[in-house]
């Protein structure tokens, strides 16, 4: 499964990138928000750091004239730009326009599976089902993920299942289960993944008892 940084925070992303562990970024109006910088100018700042892994940048406009003219500008910003539209019918004649013409598209906030088969038709390049806001409300929503990935396997659609609004690390856990292809996170959370209190026990004892053996390596 692939890993995506939900932020648009640099020096975070920066930081995962160093660890191999990252295989593109994600962003949105709110983190760009809580980011506060100039969109493009972070969005080229991302694409630098994880060249040639795709960075989600989403559009503003509601209609498919706007949407495309915000594309248009979005994607000259670089190479790995994937631009994000929303789930509406709009979104979904832009997704098929900008992918014809070879952009990579991420169709955003998607709440049911028949929302996920129209944006596969449409040509998407990523579909981002919301788990977390699901969960908020009561809607489990990695039932959404097995959902998506038993239609796009039955009718074997390209379109990459990127899991989105993950909140903790049973989410990843349960994605990767499910076999969805990416899964997109805060910082916060893929650091989580590491942890485990026996891990770090172990490395405690490990450490007392070599102090007592009075070596030292090299
Ligand atoms: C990413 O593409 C989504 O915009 C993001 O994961 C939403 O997360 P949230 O529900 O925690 O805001």
């Amino acid at each position: 499964m692939k890993f995506f940084a939900d932020t648009a925070d640099t020096a975070d992303i920066r930081d995962l990138a160093d660890t191999g562990l990252l295989d593109g970024v994600t962003t949105n109006p709110s983190l760009i928000h809580k980011a506060g910088r100039d969109f493009l100018e972070v969005v080229k700042e991302i694409c630098g750091i994880v060249p040639g892994m795709p960075v989600s940048a989403e559009v503003v406009a509601l209609d498919f004239e706007g949407m495309m003219r915000e594309a248009e500008i979005v994607r000259k910003v670089a190479d790995n730009v994937a631009v994000k539209v929303p789930l509406t019918i709009d979104g979904l004649k832009a997704c098929k326009a900008l992918t014809s013409d070879g952009t990579m598209v991420n169709v955003t906030l998607c709440f049911s599976a028949n929302q996920a088969l129209l944006a596969a038709k449409a040509g998407a390049t990523f579909i981002s089902p919301f788990v977390g806001r699901h969960d908020d409300i009561g809607y489990p929503g990695m039932d959404l993920i097995a959902d998506i990935r038993t239609i796009y396997d039955n009718y074997a659609f390209d379109t990459e299942i990127l899991v989105a609004s993950v909140r903790n690390p049973i989410h990843v856990l349960e994605a990767a289960k499910i076999g969805a292809d990416v899964m997109t996170a805060p910082p916060a959370v893929i650091r989580q993944l590491v942890k485990h209190p026996l891990t770090d026990a172990g490395i405690a004892s490990f450490m007392a008892d070599w102090a007592k053996t009075g070596q030292k390596i090299g």
